[in-house]
């Protein structure tokens, strides 16, 4: 079924290209790039042609806005702040702050801030519930100006754990970017980032569009009154949903204040997975410049937590694993993230997620395909991943004692990447002596958060552990799209030949 599917859409991108060689131009064509950030000192690392940096992104976005400008993060830290005790950056000098590249936040808060004073709408939502200085900068942007709306949203008093996390720009709505990278100096140069950059794609801004307004809806309601206890019984967890949620079964659910979602078959209560998704046909047009006519190739968004989708929206979860499973017949799957876990992190008790290593064993037993993992190893490492990691390598040998009549030969293969500098992040001074760090804390990491197949990009904001895809916000990009499609294995392969990595078979089994 599936592999005539993936073969249908290889058709249905073929086929305009041999019947339409002169596609007529519309005057706003709908562009996309890559966006990277690539942290300083990392001089092995080979750069990739036609890959956009953040940091001018940013500005671009910013500067570039005329009518409006929407901004889901999940704090802001813009602009480095080396005299607070609180912040990651504490006790590094002037010249040390110049080396990491922190002026780079500054100017795109400036752009931002200079935007202000030009009559654009701007929202921004955040997490609030973290230190609160991390929620000053968009109080100070929206100080004295009419036009600039600040706003936090506690996702916690809704699904009982769970922040704003997905980090996502739209201006104009028009232009978009998606990816991992948060509204933070440190994501600019000294995080690895992965994301996408929409422009004049209006199309997919709307519907972006629509997902920020949720979460904007959001802080203006009641959780209260609005919540329910359930017994979910797909994760057989007890725990608060907002009282639409499709986890309430169907008589006992609310009006949904938010637009609406479409009713699924009475199964359990959930969200179960959607065969006919919403997807968008837009001709993308890549950089560097496509040779060849344009090609509309299929596109999707999907959005987490499952209580914020709308129309036929993918929900992140399974926009996610469809791209695993998306991978063809003897082919190479590709994923990239920060944390890998089989369970939830924040509930108690565990929720115990079997769907991604379930998706990553039907690539290898099914299709024979080799599956490549790329996990960040640095200062904030969950211990439990490495388990769950090294039972995923187990499926290597379970596949070649395979029997004749189920031949195997796929294979799993798993990476730590370590960033040079992981190990010495933190603050510069404790109680007024030198810790020898030598990188604020929270850096030196690989936090990018994509898969890719043969056929698929997807591009999300997500850790993959349970509490992302349920109760916490994360939006993902994906595509067929060939141009980005080979872009981001190109991205994906020069880290993982990197001299940055090293295997989890070889990494110390006392970790
Ligand atoms: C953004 O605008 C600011 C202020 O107008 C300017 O200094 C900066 O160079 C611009 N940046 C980009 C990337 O266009
Ligand atoms: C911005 O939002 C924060 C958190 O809700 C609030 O404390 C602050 O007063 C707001 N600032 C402005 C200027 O609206
Ligand atoms: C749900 O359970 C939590 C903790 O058990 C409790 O604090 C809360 O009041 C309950 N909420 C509702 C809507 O019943
Ligand atoms: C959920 O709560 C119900 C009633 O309070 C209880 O009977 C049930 O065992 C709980 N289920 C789980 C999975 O904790
Ligand atoms: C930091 O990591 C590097 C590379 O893995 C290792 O050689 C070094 O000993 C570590 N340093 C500390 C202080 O743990
Ligand atoms: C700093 O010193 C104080 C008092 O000596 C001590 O209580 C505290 O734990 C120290 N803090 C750190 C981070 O070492």
């Amino acid at each position: 079924m599936r592999r005539d599917k993936v073969l249908l859409y290889v058709i249905v991108l073929l086929l305009p290209c041999l019947s339409l060689p002169h596609v007529a131009k519309s005057s706003i064509q709908c562009k996309a790039w890559l966006v990277q950030s690539i942290p300083t000192d990392m001089p092995k690392l080979p750069r990739i042609s036609g890959v956009l940096s953040t940091g001018d992104v940013f500005q671009w976005l910013a500067n570039k806005s005329t009518t409006s400008l929407d901004i889901i993060a999940q704090y802001w830290q813009l602009l480095a702040t080396p005299k607070d005790p609180h912040s990651g950056d504490f006790g590094y000098s002037d010249s040390d702050l110049q080396r990491f590249g922190a002026h780079l936040g500054s100017l795109v808060y400036n752009s931002i801030d200079n935007v202000a004073n030009r009559n654009v709408n701007i929202r921004i939502l955040s997490h609030s519930g973290v230190y609160p200085e991390y929620t000053k900068e968009p109080s100070d942007l929206a100080f004295g100006r009419s036009n600039v709306k600040n706003v936090t949203l506690l996702l916690s008093k809704w699904w009982g754990s769970g922040i704003v996390h997905a980090k996502v720009w739209i201006f104009d709505d028009r232009d978009v970017y998606i990816g991992s990278a948060n509204n933070d100096w440190k994501s600019l140069t000294q995080v690895k980032e992965v994301g996408i950059y929409l422009s004049g794609c209006s199309r997919i801004a709307r519907k972006v569009k629509t997902y920020f307004d949720n979460l904007w809806r959001l802080a203006s309601l009641d959780s209260s009154t609005q919540t329910r206890n359930v017994s979910d019984q797909q994760w057989l967890i007890n725990r608060t949903v907002p009282c639409w949620s499709h986890f309430l079964p169907r008589k006992a659910r609310c009006m949904s204040p938010l637009p609406s979602y479409i009713e699924t078959p009475n199964v359990s209560p959930s969200y179960p997975s959607l065969s006919d998704h919403e997807v968008f046909s837009v001709d993308i047009k890549t950089f560097p410049r496509d040779h060849y006519c344009p090609e509309p190739q299929p596109i999707y968004l999907s959005f987490a937590p499952p209580e914020l989708l709308f129309g036929k929206h993918q929900s992140d979860e399974q926009g996610w694993i469809d791209t695993i499973k998306s991978v063809v017949e003897g082919g190479t799957m590709r994923i990239n993230t920060m944390d890998w876990l089989g369970q939830s992190q924040y509930t108690n008790p565990k929720v115990y997620w079997p769907s991604f290593s379930s998706a990553v064993s039907e690539g290898v037993f099914s299709k024979n395909a080799k599956v490549k993992i790329l996990v960040a190893y640095w200062g904030h490492f969950i211990k439990a991943t490495d388990g769950y990691l090294r039972s995923l390598l187990y499926s290597n040998v379970l596949c070649s004692s395979a029997s004749v009549q189920n031949k195997c030969s796929g294979q799993v293969e798993i990476i730590y990447y370590i960033v040079p500098g992981f190990n010495k992040t933190g603050h510069a001074v404790r109680n007024g002596t030198k810790t020898g760090n030598k990188y604020p804390d929270y850096t030196r990491v690989n936090h990018g958060k994509y898969a890719v197949s043969d056929v698929r990009a997807h591009i999300g904001t997500s850790n993959l552990v349970w509490d992302y895809f349920f109760t916490t916000s994360g939006v993902s990009f994906g595509t067929y799209n060939t141009k980005i499609v080979l872009k981001l294995q190109e991205i994906f392969d020069v880290d993982w030949y990197s001299p940055y990595v090293v295997s989890v078979q070889e990494f110390g089994q006392d970790v």
